[in-house]
């Protein structure tokens, strides 16, 4: 019997880093954190950003290596335009403010998602942005921007086929080499998905590269996140045990 195509880049079980390498946050809530306090919502994305700055900093500091945050799905399209409108406004700002502190800190940053369709003056901050700090290293924040993974899987599935058909490539291919196709190629896979808000579910992110990722969802609304919450959060991953589908060393 030939051996299926094992995943074996994660670490084996019971030999595990102190801190997840990749961190992926589902940062969730701003409406209802903004609601709450007879807010307009666009309240809440600001604070919002707030929120993201903190996490951040924590993050480097806390040991992580690679942080990816879920900021606008292909789907929240389908929300009022002028919320869509605050949104993009939103990151350009980030982005536009806090490009040279990051820069100077050492941190690479990346945006996966759909490029098409991006208006112009985002899609040049975006490439600029990658370009500048495609030489950091110290740490890795993936801004996952008008990103849907089924949109990300069905690009990369295009694109196979494209370079199939230029006889690039033949039609064999291996996990990792598909994971080579999607916009998250070069980054590790997360080792832990947060998802604020109190809500149960993974929303279309990253649903190729969380197959064996931790989950943990928390109450607290992603405005009123902070370093606290991220230190609980890998207090909680830390107690964990990932078996990958085998079985502890030493068990029964
Ligand atoms: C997260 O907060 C931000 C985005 C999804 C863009 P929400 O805007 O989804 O806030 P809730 O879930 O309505 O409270
Ligand atoms: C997921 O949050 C997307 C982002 C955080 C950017 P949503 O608020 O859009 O997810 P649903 O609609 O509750 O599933
Ligand atoms: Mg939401």
């Amino acid at each position: 019997m030939s051996r299926a195509a094992a995943p074996l880049d994660p670490v084996p079980a019971g030999d595990q880093p102190a801190a997840p390498r990749h961190v992926a946050i589902i940062m969730d809530g701003n409406g209802r954190w903004a609601t709450a306090r007879h807010l307009p919502r666009s309240a809440g994305h600001e604070r919002g950003v707030e929120a993201l700055r903190r996490t951040v900093d924590a993050a480097g500091e806390l040991g992580i290596k690679y942080l990816t945050v879920f900021s606008f799905s292909t789907e929240n399209w389908r929300r009022p335009p002028a919320e869509v409108n605050t949104l993009f406004a939103l990151l350009k700002a980030y982005v536009q403010r806090d490009l040279g502190r990051l820069k100077a800190e050492g941190v690479r940053i990346r945006i996966i998602g759909q490029r098409e369709g991006l208006p112009p003056d985002i899609a040049s901050l975006v490439n600029k942005a990658e370009l500048e700090t495609s030489g950091n290293t110290r740490f890795n924040l993936t801004i996952a921007f008008n990103y849907g993974a089924r949109d990300e899987i069905l690009r990369a599935v295009q694109a196979i086929a494209r370079d199939v058909k230029a006889g690039v490539r033949d039609e064999n291919i291996s996990e990792s080499e598909f994971a080579a196709y999607l916009d998250t190629s070069g980054l590790p896979d997360p080792d832990l998905l947060i998802r604020t808000s109190g809500e149960f579910r993974i929303s279309n992110f990253l649903l190729w590269q969380a197959a064996y990722a931790e989950l943990l969802f928390c109450d607290v609304l992603w405005p009123d996140f902070g370093r606290s919450h991220l230190e609980e959060a890998l207090k909680s991953y830390n107690e964990r045990e990932r078996r990958y589908g085998a079985v502890t060393p030493g068990a029964g």
